[in-house]
């Protein structure tokens, strides 16, 4: 009995160890990204070359109806942005009122800098879509959406 007790008691504890590990984990990785420069235009009217290939360029239906699936498009960027090994976008994120609601990552010398999430709202929300860019860092746009 008293090896089935520390039997337990071992169990127990590497338990406990793998959840402590998993739980500083998903910190550590919010925190640097936290701590990351998020760019955007300085003037959308009137963006840099550098802007134009990185600031993410968000399409939507002109028409949404509330709590029906819609494809939010996520191209990087105005001029597409290389995607070779050297220079690319490692990855897409959505966020729908600061919820997020899609990441993809891409391959460099594969994919194309553009992806489809299908998403619903329920009333009018607040896109966000980020892209990282292995040389150039992270960048945003946002767009608001509305139903009808
Ligand atoms: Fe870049």
């Amino acid at each position: 009995m008293g090896a089935d007790v520390k039997r337990r008691e071992f169990l127990l504890t590497g338990s406990t160890v793998l959840a402590a590990g998993l739980f500083m984990g998903v910190p550590s990785v919010r925190a640097a990204e936290s701590e990351m420069h998020v760019f955007t235009a300085k003037d959308p009217a009137n963006k840099s070359l550098s802007e134009q290939k990185h600031v993410p360029v968000i399409e939507v239906p002109e028409r949404l109806t509330k709590g029906v699936p819609f494809p939010v498009t996520i191209t990087v960027g105005e001029v597409i942005h290389p995607m070779v090994k050297e220079h690319y976008i490692d990855y897409v994120e959505l966020f729908v009122d600061d919820k997020p609601a899609g990441r993809a990552t891409l391959t460099p010398g594969q994919n194309a800098p553009k992806v489809t999430f299908f998403i619903t709202v329920e009333g009018p929300a607040t896109l966000r879509a980020r892209e990282f860019c292995n040389l150039h860092g992270l960048w945003e746009e946002t767009r608001q959406v509305t139903i009808g």
